[in-house]
């Protein structure tokens, strides 16, 4: 080997530590996006997925709102298998509700408040039910405090139905 093909080797070496350290940092999640205690982050695509249902909070809060499911989610909804598979994500989005400007009986979607994510991973979130929970406010996750009522609203109604409250829109 001369000093030309040594040369080459050690770019090549460099270079490939280099694209290895990038993916490494891409891959790594990113813990600021992530919701404090369970560590869920705002799944990729939710807003293209399929509605499970729309909902409505008159008081306190007047919110408009709308719960979309993944593939999995909506196939259990669809097939009513409880519990729900590991991997089901169910969203729920929310919009201050606005009467309409045009006609005032109705309600538009005025600013969003809102997003909450449910992630099903058994064994990972097996003190909650199976599921992970995150609450996020301008795509950024809210504080711990707001976390740690989550999973005792939904087990104390909705144990019987998986901890979900939400049902299919037919
Ligand atoms: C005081 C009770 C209460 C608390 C606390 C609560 N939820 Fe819910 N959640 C509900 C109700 C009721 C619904 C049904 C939809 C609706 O009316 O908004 C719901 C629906 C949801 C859904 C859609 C799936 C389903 O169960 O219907 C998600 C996702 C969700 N909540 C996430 C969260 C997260 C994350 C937190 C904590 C930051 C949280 N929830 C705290 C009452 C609660």
């Amino acid at each position: 080997m001369n000093r030309f093909q040594l040369g080459l080797g050690a770019a090549i070496g460099i270079s490939l530590v280099g694209v290895l350290a990038a993916q490494i940092l891409a891959t790594e999640p990113n813990s600021e996006a992530a919701s404090p205690i369970y560590g869920v982050a705002l799944p990729e695509g939710f807003r293209r997925w399929e509605m499970i249902a729309p909902a409505l909070e008159a008081e306190p809060l007047n919110e408009l709102r709308v719960v979309v499911g993944n593939a999995l989610a909506v196939k259990a909804y669809e097939s009513g298998t409880l519990p729900f598979p590991d991997g089901s994500v169910l969203v729920k989005l929310a919009w201050k509700r606005v009467p309409s400007p045009e006609f005032e009986p109705a309600s538009i979607p005025g600013q969003a408040t809102t997003v909450q994510v449910m992630v099903k991973d058994s064994k990972k979130y097996s003190d909650s039910g199976g599921w992970g929970f995150g609450r996020f406010v301008d795509g950024k996750p809210v504080d711990r405090l707001q976390h740690q009522s989550c999973f005792s609203c939904h087990q104390a109604r909705v144990q019987n139905h998986d901890f979900v409250f939400t049902r299919f829109a037919k």
